[in-house]
C-alpha cells in the first residue's frame, strides 16, 4: 500500500484488517521508497514480492491557473503521479501472484474539472485512460482498476472503503471507480 500515511491512504488502511498490509511512503510507512524513481520501484518489488495486491494512493500534481501554468507545472504531475503509477503496473505485474489486483488513484478533476485544475485534470484523465486500455492486457488473471475520489471532505469513508474492497476482492477489471462525486 503505497501512500498509506496520506489523507486518502489513512482513510482506508485501517479497513484492510485481515490482510497482511505493507505500508510504503516517501518518508513514512514500514518501507520508504520514492516511487518517482524507477530503480526504487524495482527495488521495492524485489523486497516485498510475491504479493497479492498493489494499492497506490500516492502522487502529486499541480493546481495552477492556466495563465500561470508552465512546462514545469505539468511535469510535476507526469513525473510524480502519472509515470510512477504506470511504472508500478509495468513492474508490478512481474511480481504479483496470479489473479492479483492493482488499484491506482486518479481524481474527480480528471472528469469534472474546476477552473485552475488543468495541471491535475490531464494527469487524472491519463491515468484513467491508461487503466481502461492496459486492463485488457493484464496477464495471469491480474486485474487493474483506478479509484477516482472527489476531494477528501466530500468522501464518505464507508464508500471509499467499499470501492477499495471491490477492487481487491471482486472480478472487476478496467474500471474507474468514482467516490464522492455526488456530495457538494
Ligand atoms: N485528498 C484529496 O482530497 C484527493 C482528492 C482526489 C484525488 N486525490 C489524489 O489522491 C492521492 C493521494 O492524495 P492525499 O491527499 O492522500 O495525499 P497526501 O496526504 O499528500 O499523501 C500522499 C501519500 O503518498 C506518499 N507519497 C507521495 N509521493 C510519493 C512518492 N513519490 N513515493 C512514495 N510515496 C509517496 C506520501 O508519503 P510521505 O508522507 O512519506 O511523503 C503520503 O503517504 C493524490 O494522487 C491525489 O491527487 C486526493
Amino acid at each position: 500500500m503505497i501512500g498509506a500515511g496520506g489523507t486518502i491512504g489513512k482513510m482506508m488502511t485501517a479497513a484492510l484488517h485481515g490482510h497482511d498490509v505493507i505500508t510504503v511512503g516517501r518518508n513514512t510507512g514500514a518501507l520508504t521508497f520514492d516511487i518517482s524513481e524507477d530503480t526504487a520501484v524495482e527495488n521495492l518489488f524485489k523486497q516485498v514480492s510475491p504479493i497479492d495486491a498493489i494499492i497506490c494512493t500516492a502522487g502529486d500534481s499541480m493546481t495552477t491557473h492556466l495563465s500561470e501554468i508552465n512546462k514545469a507545472s505539468f511535469m510535476v504531475g507526469i513525473q510524480q503521479k502519472l509515470w510512477p503509477q504506470i511504472h508500478l503496473v509495468l513492474s508490478g505485474i512481474k511480481h504479483l501472484n496470479d489473479n492479483g489486483s492493482i488499484t491506482l488513484i486518479s481524481g474527480k478533476m480528471g472528469e469534472l474539472p474546476a477552473k485552475g485544475s488543468s495541471g491535475k485534470a490531464f494527469v487524472n484523465g491519463a491515468i484513467n485512460s491508461f487503466v481502461m486500455a492496459a486492463a485488457q492486457e493484464m496477464p495471469r488473471g491480474i486485474r487493474l482498476n483506478v479509484i477516482s475520489p472527489s476531494k477528501a471532505s466530500d468522501i464518505n469513508e464507508a464508500d471509499l472503503i467499499a470501492a477499495y474492497k471491490r477492487c481487491l476482492t471482486t472480478p472487476v477489471n478496467g474500471e474507474i471507480i468514482r467516490v464522492g462525486y455526488h456530495q457538494q
